[in-house]
């Protein structure tokens, strides 16, 4: 296979690791003598205006350490297949075709999406209107099925605990409770290892709806127990037992932008305990800033094996990691249902054990 061209994109929104996959898929296309394109600004970049970089070797050296994504990206626009939880949309069939003949003009022989559940619906569709198509998986969330770990999860949990080591000292100096709202729409990943490296004290989780007595009275017996300080970290999707998530329209169709549930625990705990709250949003900080070296390894090895699959020609899969190998997966059977955590695993049972609560 020399003087092959391959095109790459990274889709959905962005996250720690991404650059340390197409530079590890570059550097391996620029060893095998291919040629790749970076498609600029995720799927819209196959689109007119069509925009495009040449990676190799040496242009991608030392991007690895860096966040985000150096080709841009974008969870809008034209391809945006996913309309919410488990809804897919059709992609329109003159959007297909455009894409198909960008790839044919430039020679294209296969393209490697980096995405998440909604861009990989998008690389599926591609795939079955017979376009190439090899698939990476990307969430700081962690809540793709068929593999273990995503990049980017790591780097996101790691400014959680940080975020928490700030709050605790100054919650302690102030005897507050501290409310820390973190990502996670549809899962709490990040809620549950962040707030358990961080040492919170409670946890909210989209898989472990609440209720808000049961909150009030671990607050109240914390602080009876002699506690000078509370920490209580909300994945963004967690919601009580008698209500929905909180959430408002993002101004795109069909699109549902979370937050504000850490400041309605933090009112309600405010209003029904005599303990100061505060909440802090940490919102795009866990998105930000450079990868952990756990991220960066991981992103190395996804995108040499995306070449890899492309060189075995499987297309319709994609990269998965499972007991510390990579491997891979049809692109169906990572996006047909999310992984979410389950109440009853382990994890949980020990951090109750030490007595963290889950609001229920
Ligand atoms: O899916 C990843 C994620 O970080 C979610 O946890 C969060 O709700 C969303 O992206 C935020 O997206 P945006 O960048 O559009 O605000």
């Amino acid at each position: 296979m020399s003087h092959y061209r391959v095109g790459i994109l990274t889709s959905g929104g962005d996250c720690p690791g991404l650059n340390a996959v197409l530079w590890a898929a570059a550097t391996s296309a620029t060893t095998l003598g291919w040629e790749m394109l970076g498609f600029c600004d995720g799927y819209e970049g196959l689109l007119c205006p069509v925009r495009y970089r040449l990676l190799d070797q040496q242009n991608t050296n030392g991007i690895m350490a860096l966040g985000g994504t150096i080709i841009g990206t974008t969870n809008k626009g034209r391809f945006v297949a996913k309309v919410g939880a488990g809804d897919v949309a059709r992609i329109p069939d003159e959007i297909i075709s455009e894409t198909k003949e960008t790839l044919e003009g430039l020679g294209v022989s296969a393209l490697i999406c980096i995405g998440g559940d909604g861009s990989l619906s998008t690389a599926q569709q591609l795939f079955e209107a017979g376009i190439p198509v090899v698939g990476v998986p990307k969430t700081i969330d962690n809540d793709l099925s068929a593999t273990a770990v995503t990049f980017g999860f790591n780097s996101a949990v790691a400014c959680v605990s940080d975020a928490l080591d700030r709050l605790h000292t100054t919650a302690v100096s102030h005897r507050r409770v501290m409310v820390v709202e973190v990502m996670g729409r549809h899962t709490g990943w990040i809620a549950l290892h962040g707030g358990l490296a961080g040492g919170a004290n409670m946890i909210l989780l989209p898989e472990v709806p609440f209720s808000y007595d049961k909150v009030v009275d671990f607050i109240n017996k914390h602080f009876d127990n002699g506690a000078r300080a509370a920490i209580v970290v909300v994945a963004e999707g967690a919601f009580p037992k008698d209500g929905g998530i909180v959430s408002k329209a993002s101004g795109h169709p069909g699109e549902v932008k979370m937050g504000g549930i850490g400041n309605q625990v933090a009112d309600y705990i405010g209003k029904h305990t005599q303990h100061e709250t505060r909440c802090v949003v940490l919102g795009h900080l866990q998105r930000g800033g450079p990868p952990t070296t756990l991220d960066r390894i991981l992103g190395m090895r996804f995108g040499v094996g995306a070449i890899k699959l492309i060189q075995e020609k499987k297309f319709g899969h994609m990269v998965s990691y499972q007991n510390y190998e990579i491997g891979s997966v049809p692109i169906p059977e990572a996006v047909g249902q999310l992984k979410r955590v389950e109440p009853t695993s382990q994890m949980l049972e020990a951090a109750r054990t030490i007595g963290i609560s889950f609001g229920d």
